[in-house]
């Protein structure tokens, strides 16, 4: 494990550079950046220096940056939330850059000290708190990202490497905010491979999802439900999301075998509805037996987990032509609950007994 103080320089903006707010009624999704980021460097010899919180802006990268040729990029998406005790909150931020290293070490990236990155994150958040928004439900949100930045274009990992935090206040990621979404089961493309990058957080598998989104989007859908890159039988995301469904009330997820990507929402949804009970299930789920269920009744809700769309229910699906709708269109009381329990611990509404919650400051 890499253990490492990092020494940060802070330069803030002056008076003239820090930017007005937006309206906090509408925020969208990922439009407006704060005043500040915070970035670093990485090389062979020094290891991760420069660390630095510095007003926000553009940086200079010659073409030949590698990153622009074989797209050697990770991210994570984060968020902070304002309290209504006026606390600023991070949720789970070392399970976060626990796991942006371990996208790191997919694609020969260096690892970098996440509690250290931590620390910084908090540094950020809270000299830009006048950020974080006060409106219901919006929230700061967080990208943290690394891409390589040696100027090369011979196909290797690369030497230099930069890692940077630039954070954003957000509203609903989805426009219809917790409205059920109308899905696209995608059957055509497929999003990851055993063996592949499915599970780390690359600029690849996003990239590789646009078209089909696009088409999905064209054809009067929200998203699309990913199935297996070999069979295209077993479901395995939605969308940016995880995905779950209720079945004769069992609360069923597909199991991480290497495709999917470990969510930390996925992870909090399951241990939240372990504690109350019920049967929960990590296991494969066919197109055929969500259909089937649709069909007979029995599938009694169905919704995506993520840290942008945090929960989101699905209303109807569309599969080779057939649509089925869940739950009448409306979203379920298992979703509901998710939402309104999750939502509760983030904002410190309520207790956080799994420990999940970061204060700053
Ligand atoms: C997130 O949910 O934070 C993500 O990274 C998905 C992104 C496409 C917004």
């Amino acid at each position: 494990m890499l253990k490492q103080e990092l020494d940060i320089t802070v330069n803030k903006c002056t008076a003239e550079q820090c930017k007005p707010k937006p309206d906090e009624e509408h925020l969208g999704f990922g439009q407006y950046f704060t005043d500040h980021m915070f970035t670093m460097r990485w090389n062979k010899d020094k290891g991760w220096h420069s660390a630095r919180i510095e007003p926000y802006g553009p940086f200079t990268l010659t073409p030949a940056t590698l990153v622009f040729h074989y797209g050697q990029a990770i991210f994570e998406g984060m968020k902070a939330y304002r309290g209504a005790d006026d606390r600023i909150y991070l949720y789970r931020p070392l399970d976060n850059f626990e796991r942006m290293n371990r996208s790191a070490s997919r694609i020969c990236m260096p690892p970098f000290p996440k509690e250290s990155v931590v620390n910084a994150l908090k540094s950020l958040v809270y000299l830009d708190r006048d950020w974080v928004p006060r409106s219901a439900g919006a929230t700061l949100y967080i990208r943290p990202v690394m891409i390589a930045v040696e100027p090369n274009v011979g196909l290797r990992a690369a030497l230099d490497y930069l890692f940077f935090i630039i954070t954003c206040p957000v509203g609903a990621y989805y426009p219809e905010g917790f409205k059920p979404t109308k899905i696209y089961v995608e059957d055509k493309y497929v999003r990851a491979v055993p063996g592949g990058v499915g599970e780390a957080k690359t600029a690849a598998n996003y990239a590789a999802s646009v078209l089909a989104q696009k088409e999905a989007k064209d054809k009067g859908f929200s998203e699309v439900l990913w199935l297996d890159g070999v069979e295209r039988r077993f479901v395995e995301e939605v969308g940016t999301s995880n995905i779950f469904f209720v079945i004769d009330n069992e609360l069923i997820t597909p199991p991480l075998q290497g495709s999917i990507l470990p969510g930390i929402t996925r992870d909090s949804v399951l241990q939240l509805a372990k504690s109350w009970g019920g049967k929960v299930s990590e296991r494969s789920v066919s197109i055929e037996e969500v259909m089937a269920a649709a069909e007979s009744g029995r599938l009694q809700e169905s919704f995506g987990t993520g840290t942008a769309a945090v929960i989101s229910p699905i209303g109807e699906l569309t599969y080779q032509d057939h649509t089925v709708q869940i739950n009448h269109g409306e979203a379920g009381p298992m979703a509901q609950r998710l939402y309104d329990e999750l939502q509760a611990i983030q904002f410190g509404r309520q207790d956080d007994p799994f420990g999940w919650r970061v204060p700053i400051a």
